[in-house]
C-alpha cells in the first residue's frame, strides 16, 4: 500500500520483514529491511527507484493500483544495483517507451543486467526536471557505494533522495524517523555506514561537504532502505560528516576465537589489563566464530585500537578470524592501532600471520603482538595483563 509523505509524494516501495542476510551472506539485517521507491505526482509524475526483484510483480501491481502506468512521465534510477532495479523489467513490459533518468554509468550498469535498449536519458550533476511546480535537481555520487549512483532533490518540498545514502537495514510500519527507536535507528545506521559506505569515506565526505555547500533546503532524506530522516535531517549528516572521518571512540575492540580456551583466558586477561591501566577505556570482547561478523565490525569501526586473537591450527588461524580480517581489510578502516595475540601448542604462527593481516588491512601495529604456549598459568596470565596495559599505553 502506497504511504502518504507529502502532498506530492508517496511511498510505493516494500517492506522486507524476512530478509536476514543481504549481498548474499556479507550483511547480517536483524531487523529486516525496506526498497524504498518513491513516486512524485506534481503535472508530470516521476517514479523513483524501483524494489528487489522477488518483489517484482508485487510492487508493479500495487503501483498499478495508485497511479495508471502510462500516467507516469519519468523514471528515475538514481543507483541501479539489483535491490533498487530489480523490478524495472516486470515495470518496463508495461511501460516500454518511458524514458530512465539516470547516469552515464547507470545506463551501462542497466544494459549490463536487463540487456534491453530502454530509453534512457543521461544527467549529470546539476542538470534539473521540471516536475511542474517543483523540479528534481541531479547529484551525482559515484561511488556512494557504485560508480553509478546518484541524489536528486526535489524542490518545494525540499526532500533529498539519496538512495543508499544515509540508508538503513531497518523494517518498520512507519516510514519516519520519528516513531522508531532511535537508539536502534542510529546503530543500524552506523551498521551500515560501517560495513557498506566505509570504503568510500573520502568520497561520502567531500559528497556531504558539496551538497552542504549548494545550500540545498533539505527538509527530508528519503533514502532507498529504512526510515526517512524527517525529525532533523542534519542529525545523519552530521554523523555521516564524522564517521567518514577516520572515526573512534575511546573504545577497543577484542576478537578472538579459540580452541581449547586457551586463547579466550589470554584475551579476558589483556581485557583486564587494558581497563586497569585506562578505566575510562570500554572494552568489548568478542568471539570471533559465534557472534556475528557485522556486528563485530561494526564495533571495530567504532573503535580506536583492536586485539585480534587465534590459537595457532594446521600453521594457520581460524576460518573465523581470518575471515574477519578479510572484510576487515576491504571496509578500508582509517587511523586505528592494532595488535594480535594467540596461544599455540608446538609451531605457533598465528600471531605472526594476524600481524600481516593487520596491517595489510590498514591498522597500525601497536606492538609485536603475544604468543603463549599450551594453557596460560598465573604467571601467563599476568603476561597477558601487562601486555593489555603496554597495549592501552600506546594509544
Ligand atoms: Fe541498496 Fe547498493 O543497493
Amino acid at each position: 500500500m502506497a504511504k502518504h509523505i507529502t502532498d506530492k509524494v508517496s511511498w510505493v516501495g516494500k517492506v522486507d520483514w524476512e530478509l536476514t542476510r543481504f549481498h548474499g551472506d556479507e550483511f547480517s539485517t536483524h531487523h529486516g529491511s525496506s526498497y524504498n521507491s518513491y513516486l512524485i505526482r506534481d503535472s508530470k509524475t516521476a517514479l523513483i527507484d524501483t524494489v528487489w526483484k522477488p518483489y517484482d510483480s508485487e510492487f508493479v501491481s500495487r503501483l498499478k493500483r495508485e497511479v495508471p502506468l502510462e500516467q507516469i512521465d519519468f523514471i528515475i534510477m538514481n543507483h541501479n544495483e539489483v535491490d533498487h532495479s530489480g523490478a524495472l523489467p516486470e515495470l518496463m513490459r508495461e511501460i516500454p517507451d518511458t524514458p530512465i533518468y539516470c547516469t552515464a554509468k547507470g545506463e551501462a550498469i542497466i544494459r549490463a543486467h536487463y540487456h534491453q535498449d530502454w530509453n534512457f536519458v543521461r544527467v549529470k550533476s546539476g542538470d534539473s526536471l521540471s516536475l511542474g511546480e517543483s523540479s528534481l535537481t541531479f547529484i551525482e555520487a559515484p561511488m556512494l557505494h557504485w560508480p553509478d549512483t546518484m541524489f536528486c532533490h526535489l524542490s518545494g518540498d525540499n526532500i533529498l533522495f539519496s538512495n543508499d545514502g544515509f540508508g538503513q537495514h531497518f523494517a518498520s510500519e512507519s516510514l519516519f524517523d520519528t516513531d522508531v527507536n532511535r537508539c536502534e535507528l542510529m546503530a543500524e545506521a552506523m551498521k551500515y555506514y560501517a560495513n557498506i559506505i566505509c570504503p568510500f569515506s573520502p568520497m561520502a565526505l567531500r559528497k556531504v561537504k558539496e551538497i552542504n555547500a549548494l545550500g540545498l533546503p533539505v527538509s527530508m532524506i528519503c533514502p532507498s532502505h529504512g526510515v526517512i530522516w524527517r525529525q532533523n535531517p542534519g542529525d545523519i549528516i552530521q554523523a555521516y560528516l564524522r564517521w567518514a572521518d577516520a572515526y573512534q571512540e575511546d573504545l577497543v575492540t577484542i576478537v578472538y576465537d579459540t580452541m581449547w580456551q586457551s586463547t579466550r583466558l589470554m584475551a579476558e586477561a589483556i581485557a583486564d589489563g587494558i581497563r586497569e591501566q585506562s578505566p575510562a577505556t570500554a572494552v568489548l570482547i568478542y568471539n570471533a566464530a559465534k557472534e556475528d561478523k557485522n556486528d563485530i565490525l561494526t564495533q571495530m569501526f567504532r573503535s580506536r585500537a583492536v586485539l585480534v586473537g587465534s590459537p595457532t591450527i594446521n600453521n594457520g588461524i581460524s576460518y573465523a578470524v581470518a575471515g574477519l580480517l578479510e572484510m576487515a581489510h576491504g571496509l578500508k578502516f582509517k587511523k586505528k592501532k592494532a595488535a594480535a595475540f594467540g596461544s599455540f601448542g608446538w609451531s605457533g604462527e598465528s600471531v605472526k600471520i594476524i600481524s600481516e593481516r593487520l596491517q595489510h588491512a590498514g591498522f597500525e601495529l601497536a606492538s609485536d603482538g603475544l604468543r603463549l604456549p599450551w594453557v596460560p598459568d598465573d604467571d601467563a596470565l599476568q603476561q597477558c595483563r601487562l601486555f593489555g596495559a603496554e597495549f592501552a599505553k600506546s594509544l
